[in-house]
């Protein structure tokens, strides 16, 4: 199994790994790097829970191979604690119950904030279809699109971040 040395840039931090061609960016988030609001729900791309910004877009780290991101910036949600629709959101999650157990939570914040960064005033459409891939087991779907919605009207006029 060949190794290779990963340089990545991880929420602001220079980090240089040294992984086998089969390490997945997930296991490297979580186990040597420790960022574990990055979950484990299936393994095989199916729950949304382990999702990753990486150059901007939305992934799924357990179908990354960490070689791949090799000079990427990638961003979790432990990253984003700063941003302003992050803090409005968990705010409206706790409002609308819109968590429970929280495993599906931080990859639902994640992908709202890389749907926000594109589009800061998505349609209910757009939403849902933004969290298509994000399973959650508890809450049904409503909640949570609704603590979006009232993010985004919070943040409509305002300045974004
Ligand atoms: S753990 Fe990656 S999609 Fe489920
Ligand atoms: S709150 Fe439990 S899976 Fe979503």
């Amino acid at each position: 199994m060949a190794s290779k040395i990963v340089n990545m840039r991880v929420n602001g931090r220079d980090e240089a790994l040294v992984v086998s061609s089969l390490t997945t960016l997930q296991d490297v988030l979580r186990d040597k790097l420790d960022y574990t609001s990055v979950k484990d729900g299936c393994s095989q791309g199916g729950c949304g829970s382990c999702s990753v910004i990486i150059d901007g877009e939305l992934r799924l780290s357990c179908l990354t191979p960490v070689q791949e991101v090799h000079g990427s910036e990638v961003t979790t949600l432990e990253g984003l604690n700063q941003s302003n629709s992050i803090t409005a959101l968990q705010s409206q999650f706790i409002e609308k119950y819109a968590a429970q157990c929280g495993f599906c939570t931080p990859g639902m914040m994640v992908a709202i904030k890389a749907l926000l960064d594109k589009n800061p005033s998505p349609s209910r459409d757009e939403i849902s279809e933004a969290l298509a891939g994000n399973i959650c087991r508890c809450t049904g779907y409503l909640p949570i699109i609704e603590a979006v919605e009232s993010v985004v009207a919070e943040m409509s006029g305002a300045a974004g971040d």
